[in-house]
């Protein structure tokens, strides 16, 4: 039982880039957190970051054919990604969508995402600890 964690560009400059937006924390520890909870919940994790659209794109493709879940931060390609929203529309696994900062808080061109249209749910605006939040919705159980 592995769920899939999938970060987009710039995330690797967690904790180094616009820290009165994104905190200190960096990706690192992010992963760490991930990895206590998920062994906590009995689920394995792969965690990956990636810069570019295309990666992204096979990652969750990837993740489509063995994970039980996907968890994506997919940064600045929310906002203007079809090929990763076609993506996640070509598997059958659930897809939560985090963003560490709240992006309606912020420029309206943060305002619109790809990818909560074919996202089960999204989380925003709790920092790092969206991730665990959203570990915790996508392996409890959702009512019909
Ligand atoms: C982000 C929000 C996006 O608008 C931005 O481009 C990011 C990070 C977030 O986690 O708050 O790179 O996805």
């Amino acid at each position: 039982k592995q769920i899939h964690i999938l970060n987009g560009p710039n995330l690797n400059l967690l904790g180094e880039r616009e820290g009165s937006i994104y905190g200190h924390v960096t990706l690192a520890d992010i992963e760490q957190n991930c990895r206590e909870e998920c062994a906590r919940l009995g689920y394995e994790l792969v965690f990956a970051q990636t810069n570019h659209e295309g990666e992204l794109v096979e990652l969750i493709q990837k993740a489509g054919k063995s994970a039980a879940g996907i968890i994506i931060n997919p940064a600045a390609y929310t906002h203007t990604s079809v090929a990763i929203h076609d993506a996640i529309r070509a598997i059958n696994i659930p897809v939560v969508e985090v963003h560490l900062s709240n992006i309606f808080a912020r420029e309206s061109f943060r305002h619109h995402s790809y990818v909560s249209p074919v996202a089960l749910g999204t989380i925003c605006g709790f920092g790092p600890a969206g991730y665990i939040l959203a570990l915790g919705a996508l392996t409890s159980p959702i009512p019909e």
